[in-house]
């Protein structure tokens, strides 16, 4: 782990340290944060920032204004005198402090089974190794005696079955494992559904027997009808105490220690969750392990109460992955084209970036990314080189167009789970872009702004569709809090799911709520409002608001600024017809000659 200034920056976890006390923040400030400490002493422009954190996505610089003065709150550290992070005015940041590697680094523990397969495709698991070093020391204070509840979160296909799977398999023969899988839809029909699977499971397992024995002579309701055992009378859950299960579960890990996984805990009923919560306090030693993977949670949800309920008295640990880094996914596209054993020239130049940069650190986005490449035949065996080697069909920009239909399916299942409401704000916000302030999803929505705001705060609580970006300022001094999309694919594909007429309707809105915003001064968003105007289909409109921009510009001698914005609007104009076109095409010529001190002799369109 790499230390500064009384902090340990915790890549594993996603949080930092403070002597000892874990401080969280939000995934994105906390990928700036490491950025910056992994790259002390050194001026880091903006745009390498934000190239390195979010490349191919527009991310308004503001984000990283905000993401810097909530890492400098969290830090403790002064703008004026830094610490830590200084501003060079214009230019980037500098990491000022002393970073150096705490101890372990680099170590490979004996959990560090990174060369183990992940479960059942056999796929090999890459990067993921300080979190698994974590897990693998929770496990050994486990089977010393100390109980471990860990909840392990992140967005959907980030790895945390990989994870557990990795796990599991390390733990070999000496430990018992008993698995149940929460399934959406059954929290309100079947109460303890992934308890009783896991029940069932470690008593049909081949070393069964004795825990099978434990379960009928201490939870005799809770014995019935699993694995070997006949059913011989109904059973109610009325029948089925917790407080019984937990002590046979100590009593069958007195033996050999015991791992319980709980999969995607985001759809479990809260009988299981009380039962897990029973788990986490009970004081007596069990050589427990008790897992539990969780994605997507409604604010409502009550996994998320009882999480941070348990976090806060310390009774559990919390895990949350992150994205994979570059080199990982560097790894787990060639595991994937089967080049693992071949030298890096046998993938074309720039495919790993490309994977990387499109899923985003997210290994399921990431293999199905491949897998679209070499199905589409973008990415093919090079026969010239008896087949070792692949090469590019054609150029990137082709492939940039398409979202792959495994993850588009995925998306749309995603979207799917929210509800009308949230699917309409998300989409008014995908109008925007990868980030969007709640004022235009406001008026796109035609809504109140504070309703906005307080949807999307619980939206954000949810992982993962969008998180909290930061404030927007606007000309009338009210503040409007502006969010972004974890993914460029969830934007895209809210995007696209939008009907035509009312994306247009939704643009058009938003650029005249900008001209309200902005008026008198709209040159200071000409190219928004364009962009706009454009999306609508309302040419003129778009060419006028460029147009202003560029007189301004040519006013306070941007004229390199001027000729853009006027090169932009004669783009435009060209989508104009008849005698408007040529009209406005002969105008925006004469206004670029002013601009450039030359007499345009022939205004010819
Ligand atoms: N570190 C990794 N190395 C190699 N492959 C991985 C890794 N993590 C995940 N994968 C692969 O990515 C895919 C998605 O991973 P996984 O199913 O573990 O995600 P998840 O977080 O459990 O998703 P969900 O929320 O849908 O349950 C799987 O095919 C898995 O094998
Ligand atoms: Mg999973």
């Amino acid at each position: 782990m790499k230390q500064f200034g009384g902090f340990r920056l915790d890549t594993g976890n996603g949080c930092v340290w403070r002597e000892g006390v874990r401080i969280a923040l939000p995934p994105r400030p906390f990928m700036v944060l490491r950025y910056l400490v992994e790259h002390p002493g050194r001026l880091i422009t903006h745009d390498e920032l934000l190239d390195a954190l979010w490349p191919e996505t527009y991310v308004q610089p503001q984000v990283l204004r905000t993401y810097m003065l909530e890492l400098r709150k969290l830090l403790g550290d002064d703008a004026a005198e830094p610490r830590f992070i200084q501003t060079l005015t214009k230019r980037g940041y500098c990491f000022v402090a002393r970073v150096s590697d705490s101890e372990g680094e680099g170590d490979r523990g004996p959990g560090d089974t990174r060369q183990e397969a992940t479960a059942a495709e056999g796929r090999r698991m890459v990067g993921r190794d300080e979190e698994m070093r974590r897990l693998h020391a929770l496990k050994e204070r486990a089977a010393g005696g100390h109980r471990q509840v860990i909840f392990v979160g992140g967005e959907a296909g980030i790895g945390k079955t990989a994870l557990v799977d990795a796990l599991c398999e390390g733990l070999g023969d000496g430990w018992g494992v008993a698995r149940g899988q929460c399934v959406d839809g059954f929290a309100e029909t079947e109460e303890y559904y992934p308890v009783i699977e896991a029940m069932s499971r470690l008593c049909a397992a081949g070393d069964g027997e004795r825990a099978c024995g434990v379960l009928e002579r201490m939870a005799p309701a809770w014995s019935r009808g699993l694995g070997r055992t006949n059913v011989t009378a109904s059973v109610t859950n009325s029948d089925r105490r917790p407080g019984d299960l937990c002590a046979a579960l100590e009593q069958i890990a007195e033996q050999k220690p015991l791992a319980l996984v709980f999969e995607d805990l985001h759809w479990g009923d809260e009988a299981t969750l009380h039962l897990i919560g029973a788990l986490a306090r009970r004081r007596a030693p069990a050589k427990l392990l008790v897992v539990a993977t969780w994605g997507a949670a409604g604010a409502e949800h009550p996994l998320r109460a009882m999480r941070q309920n348990l976090l806060m008295r310390q009774l559990c640990e919390e895990l949350m992955l992150g994205p994979l880094p570059r080199d990982a996914v560097s790894r787990l596209v060639r595991q994937e084209l089967g080049q693992e054993k071949l030298g890096q020239e046998t993938l074309p130049a720039g495919l790993t970036a490309f994977v990387h940069q499109h899923a985003e650190g997210n290994p399921l986005f990431a293999i199905a990314i491949v897998e679209h490449l070499t199905a589409r035949r973008f990415l093919v065996r090079d026969d010239a080189d008896d087949a070792r080697t692949w090469k590019l069909a054609g150029g990137f920009e082709e492939m940039e167009l398409e979202v792959p239909e495994r993850l588009a399916q995925m998306i749309e299942l995603e979207i799917a789970r929210l509800s009308a409401e949230e699917q309409r704000i998300l989409g008014a916000g995908s109008v925007m872009g990868i980030a969007f302030p709640a004022w235009a999803v406001a008026a796109a929505l035609e809504q109140d702004a504070a309703g906005i705001e307080e949807a999307c705060a619980a939206l954000a609580r949810r992982v993962h569709f969008v998180e909290r970006g930061g404030q927007d300022e606007l000309p009338d001094g009210t503040r409007s809090e502006f969010y972004v999309f974890v993914h460029g694919l969830y934007r895209e594909m809210l995007y696209r799911g939008l009907a035509a007429t009312r994306r247009a309707e939704w643009h058009r809105r938003i650029a005249a709520r900008l001209g309200e915003m902005f008026r008198g001064r709209e040159w200071a968003v000409a190219r928004e409002m364009a962009g706009h105007r454009e999306a609508a289909g309302a040419w003129d409109g778009a060419v006028d608001a460029l147009e202003t921009g560029a007189r301004h510009a040519r006013e306070v001698r941007e004229h390199g600024e001027a000729r853009l914005l006027l090169e932009d609007a004669l783009r435009l104009a060209e989508k104009l017809s008849g005698e408007e076109r040529a009209e406005r095409v002969r105008g925006l010529h004469r206004e670029m000659g002013r601009g450039s001190g030359l007499r345009i002799v022939s205004g010819k369109a």
